[in-house]
């Protein structure tokens, strides 16, 4: 009698925390995504761009992008960003000159501590890991842009704001072949991917 009264006491006990744990988890959890969706995300990667893999990136060819297509590409980025000397701050900091310089330098911009964290300076390599996805590279970054999925794009992009108050030496390009054609268009891999979770759920 006392015995089985103990049992039930002790799991309905368990039941609580395991519960409670549950709470404080999903607290966590969705304070992180605040943060994380305080502007609007800017969709341009296709889902391997950034989010997949683990493995190092294919080595990008500087040399070959454009800055005039940069300029273009860099439209994405004006919604928060000015890259003119001496341009105001916006969602995002001024970014004249900031290739060569450190992360998050700009007097008067509020950085996410996770870029702070992240030390040193916005070199090529940096800055293409930067813009293949902002989240991945700086954990809790308030930068809400999904990342370029494309390594020509990212190559023109960095040579346009290269060109913006930086001028550092264009990197010659890669020794191995830069593998072919960016995967453009995540559409078909999505819908391959839907009647597979459907019959996941059956
Ligand atoms: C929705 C707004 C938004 C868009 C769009 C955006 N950024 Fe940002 N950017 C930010 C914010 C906010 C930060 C500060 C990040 C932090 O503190 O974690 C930032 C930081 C940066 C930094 C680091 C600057 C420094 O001083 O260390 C670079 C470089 C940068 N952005 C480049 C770009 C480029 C290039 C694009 C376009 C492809 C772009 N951003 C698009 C909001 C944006």
């Amino acid at each position: 009698m006392d015995d089985r009264f103990n049992t039930a006491a002790g799991w309905a006990l368990f039941a609580g925390i395991v519960a409670l744990g549950g709470t404080i988890l999903s607290g966590e959890y969705f304070h992180h995504e605040k943060v994380e969706k305080g502007g609007y995300e800017i969709a341009d990667a296709s889902p391997e761009g950034g989010a997949g893999g683990g493995t190092a990136a294919k080595p990008v060819d500087f040399s070959a992008g454009d800055p005039a297509k940069g300029a273009e590409i860099f439209k994405k980025c004006t919604s928060c960003h000015t890259i003119t000397s001496g341009g105001a701050n916006g969602v995002g900091p001024n970014l004249f000159g900031v290739m060569g310089q450190k992360h998050g330098q700009v007097a008067g911009f509020a950085y996410s501590p996770g870029l702070i964290e992240k030390g040193g300076v916005w070199d090529w390599a940096a800055m293409d890991q930067w813009l293949t996805s902002p989240k991945k590279y700086a954990n809790g970054t308030k930068m809400s842009f999904a990342g370029l999925a494309n390594p020509e794009d990212r190559a023109s992009l960095i040579r346009y704001i290269n060109e913006q108050g930086s001028n550092l030496p264009v990197p010659p390009p890669p020794a191995a072949e830069v593998a072919e054609a960016p995967e453009e268009g995540g559409t078909p891999a999505a819908e391959a991917g839907a009647p597979a979770a459907e019959a996941a759920t059956k």
